[in-house]
């Protein structure tokens, strides 16, 4: 599997000790940045995983910020994108089991090495079920109007 990897200064040092544990795992770890802990903006590597997972260059990311919420908010901007920050191994397990998550999101000040690492191999090794949350995966990524209704006809984006 290819990974997209992204962090900011503050994720940066525990993105580098998962980017390696998941290379010695076998994986293909595609590492977009943050290349130091000089301080940067977590939504430019948010975004740029997601545009890795959205175009198909990775098969899932994996960001981490601070709290893994602005760099997961950033990443769900892209189509397609489905970003789960999780904080114990029930939620990893759960968002791909029923919500297909294909970024995972975490909290270098929410989940120490040992919990991180523990959240990444049920994300990596848990399934998506299908059935009936195929559907509402699909009603996920269907496009939205600002009433949260389907668009009105003529005005899809
Ligand atoms: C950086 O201090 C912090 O705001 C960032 O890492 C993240 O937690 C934002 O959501």
């Amino acid at each position: 599997m290819r990974i997209a990897v992204g962090s900011d200064h503050a994720g940066y040092r525990l993105k580098q000790h998962l980017a390696a544990r998941l290379a010695e795992a076998g994986e293909d770890v595609l590492d977009l940045g943050a290349k130091s802990e000089e301080s940067c903006d977590y939504p430019d590597y948010g975004r740029a995983v997601g545009a890795a997972v959205a175009s198909g260059q990775a098969d899932w990311g994996l960001v981490i910020c601070g709290t893994g919420l602005g760099i997961s908010m950033a990443a769900n901007r892209l189509p397609g994108v489905r970003a789960a920050r999780c904080t114990s191994e029930y939620d990893a397990r759960f968002a791909r089991a029923h919500n297909d998550a294909n970024v995972l999101a975490l909290g270098s000040r929410v989940s120490g090495v040992g919990l991180a690492e523990a959240i990444v191999e049920t994300f990596r090794s848990t399934a998506f079920e299908g059935g009936r949350h195929q559907r509402r995966v699909a009603k996920i990524d269907a496009p939205a109007a600002a009433d949260g209704g389907a668009p009105a006809p003529g005005s899809e984006r």
